[in-house]
């Protein structure tokens, strides 16, 4: 069981070598694309948090069978085929996750299947009608509650249609399951994304034999091809590592070393924004595992400094921008995100939660619609909510490094949805954590 209160000790140093758990996007995609896939798929180092388990939870109560092999570390999907699933008898409950819920109804949508859709306090709390608007225009019949929330309820037998669909916002998750459904469809269905995002569904569809094109800013897939089983490494997941490379860059450190992290170059906005802030990461032995690129990074304690983060590398560190935020509060003046207003719709409001969480700790921080402006300086101690949000709470785990008091973190406990791991892997770096 994880403890939802944590007290953390100030200061303190990281230092050895790492290995966070696998990719929670990919994670995710494995899961959904070998259960839709002709054969079985194996998959390794899957990440076994409570999001990733929601969706293993959502297949097999769509038919198909999931094996946990090897402590966990393997996972056997015996494929149903992309016509396979069979209507759940039982609500989808999505718990925290909306990669769950959103690539879930594209599927879902996709399949013709009656279903409803759910997920805890967090989850009906964010915006559904970015995917389920798509998906009527598809053809799908949706409901969702009156301001777009969840449930989202699905009425069976809908045949889709292709559309061409300029995304409104930059989100890999609308672009995925517009995607999904395309499969199902008649035509080619086509989507054009804002600013680039994660590119998973799209490298590991093509892994599974299906053609997908990309022109530009546009993606297609044309309708009616199937999946082909296909095995399936997972890397750790740089959004984990970040935590670590942060902590690394503001502790006291030797030097830390994260391996195996996929360094996808639609994912590594960290890397960037952390090195125009002045951190020494260093990206070595670089491989390619299963269609997405691999390396170990080294980092060094250095001394950070504020930067105006370029918008054109927001999309690619969304979820990275808690604990990024902790680093400008670390760093020598000024740092200002702007075009970030998606922050507002993750697991919590990020903008707010990791403002509250800053200025309890004594930091200087302007909440923008769309960003923050934060200038760094001495953080002290205090007492955090984490808001059912995990990056939340990491993020200030994080933050204790600096801390000159004891931090106290409640709602710790969200953590297993994505790093279930992460208090042994801190303590084994050198930080100091008690429940509390
Ligand atoms: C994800 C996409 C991102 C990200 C989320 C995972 C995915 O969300 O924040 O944690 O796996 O596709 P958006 O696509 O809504 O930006």
């Amino acid at each position: 069981m994880i403890p939802d209160t944590l007290r953390l000790e100030p200061g303190g140093t990281l230092c050895g070598r790492l290995r966070v758990p696998g990719d929670k996007s990919i994670s995710h995609r494995a899961v959904m694309f070998g259960a839709l896939a002709d054969g079985v798929t194996e998959v390794r180092d899957c990440l076994m948090g409570e999001d990733v388990r929601a969706t293993i939870a959502a297949f097999r109560a769509m038919g198909v069978a999931i094996e946990e092999l090897d402590q966990g570390r393997l996972l056997r999907i015996q494929g149903r085929g992309r016509d396979g699933l069979i209507t759940p008898s039982t609500v989808l409950d999505c718990g925290n996750s909306g990669t769950s819920m959103r690539l879930l109804s594209g599927i879902v949508a996709g399949a013709g299947l009656k279903a409803i859709l759910t997920g805890d306090d967090s989850l009906r709390r964010r915006p559904m009608r970015r995917v389920t608007d798509p998906l009527e225009q598809m053809g799908a019949r949706i409901t969702t509650q009156a301001n777009g929330n969840p449930p989202i309820k699905l009425a069976a037998g809908a045949a889709l249609h292709a559309i061409d669909y300029a995304l409104p916002v930059a989100s890999a998750q609308v672009k995925s399951a517009i995607l999904l459904a395309g499969l199902f469809a008649t035509g080619t269905t086509k989507v054009t994304e804002p600013a680039p995002t994660r590119d998973h569904t799209e490298r590991m569809l093509t892994g599974f034999g299906v053609r997908v094109e990309r022109v530009g800013n546009q993606i297609s897939v044309d309708g009616g091809q199937r999946l082909t089983a296909a095995p399936i490494v997972v890397p750790a997941d740089i959004s984990s590592a970040a935590f670590f490379l942060v902590g690394a860059a503001l502790a006291a450190a030797t030097e830390v070393v994260m391996e195996a992290v996929g360094i996808n170059p639609t994912r590594t906005g960290v890397l960037d924004i952390l090195r125009l802030m002045g951190a020494d990461i260093r990206v070595r032995n670089t491989r390619e595992i299963g269609g997405e690129p691999v390396a170990d990074l080294h980092v060094r304690a250095s001394a950070l400094h504020g930067i105006e983060v370029p918008r054109t590398l927001v999309p690619l560190a969304i979820d990275e921008f808690p604990v990024l935020f902790v680093a400008a509060a670390c760093a020598k003046g000024l740092t200002r995100v702007t075009g970030a207003e998606e922050l507002r719709h993750k697991e919590s409001d990020r903008i707010e939660t990791m403002a509250t969480g800053l200025r309890a700790m004594g930091a200087q921080v302007t909440t923008l619609p769309d960003g923050m402006e934060i200038i760094g300086g001495p953080l002290g101690g205090a007492t955090i909510e984490a808001h059912g949000d995990h990056r939340i709470a990491m993020s200030f785990a994080i933050a204790s490094l600096r801390a000159t008091q004891p931090l106290t973190i409640h709602g710790w406990a969200t953590i297993a949805t994505s790093f279930p791991t992460f208090v042994d892997l801190a303590r084994a770096a050198g930080m100091r954590i008690h429940p509390a």
